[in-house]
């Protein structure tokens, strides 16, 4: 690349070792590389670049793999709604869970006060737990709903909120809108055309004809879908008898136009391969909530099952079923299920860890289609990214002589450390 064709482009320039994936690898290792928002290069020799770009560069690391760059995570499900008792009421299956603890909670979002509050602590929260996307639920209150997509706006979370969509089956009479209630609030967020509106709709929550209505208004505006799928068998059972005349429960979203290339359904656990083949003909995505799953004693989603269907996957935290908000925990989750999965069965092949940190960065863009954006340093993409830090002082983990650069040092660090998010430039 000429430097005289970029220079005028340029606004900051980092150097050092930057990881990610790519659709071939699932880490790739950039070392001796300067990256220069709008550009980037590479060399093995540093000392020559650094005097190249020398007096752009404002941003000096040293030169060791100790210190890396790697792509921002994508929390692709998280109920910031239910933020306020994560790490609480986890000693229910999930449909007693929802009626007891989840929509009683929920209902308070139509006080701003409470959500406001509720709302900043769990943006800022998941900031520091490695996220510079998240793709959040709130609750059925659009005001709500809508101060949630400022405050990620305020504190520098890229986000997709949805404002929860549901007409039947709650525990809490207040906690429910009417189907003519819904769609005027739905298409109150049909005004804000940006991305950080999402439609939302779980089977058991919502009646036929409010499934239709959401599907054809989230069409109409090519919003994004998210909600839930096949989390725990019984919820299974309970759409069959809800929606008799659907052949499975990935067709009642199949026949209400609610499966498209912007729809990320959580967990998936019991899909069976006929439901999957539905997913990748559609290109909707499933997010993996590998905390959530067991927490809430739902069931293990075959993760190497489903890539092998070539459906799109991605991680996310489903906070509050999910007990941390923290990306490099559901990483490591979805390690401990895939490693569970081999000891019941020899034959089934574990993931690795380089396949979790696809699935944690370039997996969640490409299954919120935002792949054009972010998820990896290619160029022509945002500089979405975390700077990563692993000797600090006092810091979690040890290095030892000869350690590094590359794999070890990345794995300890997805297995122990915590994350510093890029300060603002
Ligand atoms: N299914 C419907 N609503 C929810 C929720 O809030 N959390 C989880 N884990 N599953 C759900």
């Amino acid at each position: 690349m000429n430097r005289n064709d970029t220079t005028a482009r340029v606004a900051h320039v980092f150097r050092g070792t930057f990881v990610h994936s790519t659709p071939r690898a699932a880490v790739g290792i950039l070392q001796n590389c300067v990256l220069g928002i709008a550009f980037i290069e590479k060399d093995q020799d540093v000392v020559s670049l650094s005097k190249l770009w020398g007096e752009y560069i404002n941003q000096y690391e040293l030169y060791i793999f100790y210190i890396f760059f790697m792509p921002g995570m994508v929390d692709t499900h998280i109920h910031a709604s239910q933020y306020s008792y994560t790490g609480t009421a986890l000693d229910l299956p999930l449909l007693e869970w929802l009626n007891t603890y989840t929509f009683p909670v929920e209902a308070k979002y139509k006080d701003l006060e409470f959500a406001n509050n509720v709302y900043t602590k769990v943006v800022r929260r998941t900031v520091k737990n490695g996220p510079t996307t998240a793709c959040y639920f709130a609750t059925i209150h659009t005001d709500a709903s809508l101060l949630l997509g400022e405050l990620a706006d305020k504190f520098g979370q890229r986000a997709l909120v949805g404002k929860v969509c549901m007409d039947s089956n709650s525990a809490v009479p207040q906690y429910k809108e009417s189907p003519s209630e819904c769609k005027e609030e739905t298409d109150q967020l049909c005004k804000y055309e940006n991305k950080n509106i999402l439609s939302d709709c779980f089977a058991p929550s919502c009646s036929s004809s409010l499934l239709s209505e959401l599907g054809e208004i989230a069409n109409k505006n090519k919003f994004h879908i998210q909600s839930r799928i096949s989390e725990n068998e019984e919820e299974v059972e309970l759409v069959k008898t809800l929606f008799p005349s659907c052949k499975s429960y990935t067709d009642v979203y199949l026949m209400h136009n609610l499966l498209t290339d912007r729809t990320v359904m959580a967990h998936g656990c019991h899909l069976t391969d006929e439901e999957l083949e539905i997913f990748r003909e559609t290109g909707s995505a499933i997010s993996h909530c590998p905390n959530s799953n067991i927490s809430v004693c739902s069931g293990m989603l075959n993760v190497r099952n489903v890539l092998n269907h070539r459906v799109k996957l991605c991680l996310g935290t489903d906070v509050a079923g999910g007990y941390s908000p923290s990306m490099l925990d559901a990483m490591r989750r979805t390690l401990d299920t895939s490693k569970t999965l081999t000891i019941q069965d020899p034959q089934h092949k574990t993931l690795s860890f380089e396949e979790v940190f696809r699935l944690a960065t370039l997996g969640g863009s490409e299954a919120l289609s935002l792949d054009d954006q972010i998820g990896n340093f290619v160029v022509g993409k945002d500089f979405d990214a975390l700077r990563v830090n692993v000797c600090v002082p006092d810091g979690p983990i040890d290095l030892f002589p000869g350690e590094g650069p590359k794999i070890p040092v990345l794995s300890k660090f997805l297995i122990y450390l915590r994350v510093v998010p890029v300060p603002d430039t």
